[in-house]
């Protein structure tokens, strides 16, 4: 194998892929353009495709303990370019595309590169239908901190986007219960996600479903774990007070998009991150759900991956 370029990312389908994972695998091969990257069919079925950039010990080995694609990148920026074209070709090849939209930390440089990208092309976004997973509740649409005015700031104000078609929970709404439902009902008309973005906390929560969550838990109220709390308060103005409660898309809603980037970076997602990868499938670790999805791809920056179980595979 010989790489010119340092930055190709990692690339693998782990476990013993049935044929959808592998159909997916090929997918993103042919997509993403990996030229340089070998692909390995051996005979066990088991793919690895992979471009070892700082993880060489991987190379050749076939029997990873769970399926689900992975690629590990050299750094956020790199991630950033990724996964913004990722969502140009999506809307490129469908102008009406339903997609699921996360806020936080680690999406700021993907939304950050997806405007410059998009002006730069001209890319009509006027089509597109947008849903957010969580809100905070008792913060209205134009406080600062809430996820409303997160995505006016970061992505809404930016682009000619049709603001009708842009979705994010009502963290005021009189009865919450209702709107969860009404949210996951508009969801449902507008025919599901086609691609949903998702970070993941420290403690494995994807959306705000924390630790506990029911698998099959649709949208609903939640109060937010201590851990999220503490980490969110980087957010805050000192001293402020972080909301304790949201409302959140559920995994069942989560679950149900028909493709999922997850993205994790830096080092305080290292843990979580190889937890998930040696554990099983587990309420206590939401995060672990997307093993079960049969396109779902986990990108991670090094920082994050620093803690893959490299030596006990
Ligand atoms: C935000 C969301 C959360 C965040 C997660 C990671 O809409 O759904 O699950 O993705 O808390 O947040 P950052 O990126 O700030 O580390």
């Amino acid at each position: 194998m010989r790489l010119d370029r340092k930055e190709r990312p990692f690339f693998a389908v782990e476990g013993k892929p049935g044929p959808t994972q592998i159909e997916g695998a090929l997918t993103h091969y042919y997509r993403n353009s990996l030229k340089n990257c070998a692909l390995h069919v051996p005979t066990h079925a088991t793919i690895l495709a992979f471009c070892p950039v700082r993880l060489p010990s991987w190379s050749g080995r076939t029997a990873l303990p769970h399926s689900y694609m992975l690629q590990i990148f050299s750094d956020p920026l790199s991630i950033a370019e990724y996964v913004s074209d990722t969502l140009i070709d999506r809307i490129q090849a469908k102008p009406d595309v339903v997609l699921g939209l996360a806020t936080g930390g680690t999406m700021e440089p993907i939304y950050a590169r997806f405007v410059d990208e998009a002006r730069q092309s001209n890319l009509d976004v006027s089509r597109l239908t947008s849903f957010n997973l969580d809100e905070y509740i008792g913060l209205r649409p134009d406080h600062p901190k809430s996820y409303s005015a997160y995505m006016r700031d970061h992505l809404f104000q930016h682009l000619e986007f049709d603001a009708a078609r842009l979705h994010v929970p009502d963290g005021m709404a009189q009865d919450l219960a209702a709107h969860c439902k009404a949210y996951a009902a508009r969801l449902r008309e507008c025919g599901g996600i086609d691609l949903q973005l998702l970070g993941v906390g420290g403690n494995g929560h994807i959306g705000f479903n924390e630790p506990g969550t029911a698998f099959d838990c649709p949208c609903h109220v939640v109060e937010l774990a201590e851990q999220t709390r503490i980490d969110n308060s980087r957010f805050f103005a000192k001293g402020a007070i972080v909301p304790g409660s949201a409302i959140t898309m559920g995994l069942a809603e989560i679950m149900e998009a028909r493709e999922i980037l997850l993205v994790a970076t830096g080092e305080s997602k290292a843990q979580i991150v190889a937890d998930r990868y040696q554990g099983g499938v587990t309420e206590a670790i939401p995060f672990t759900v997307l093993k079960r999805h049969p396109r779902a791809t986990i990108i991670l920056d090094e920082a994050a991956a620093s803690l893959l179980p490299v030596d006990a595979l």
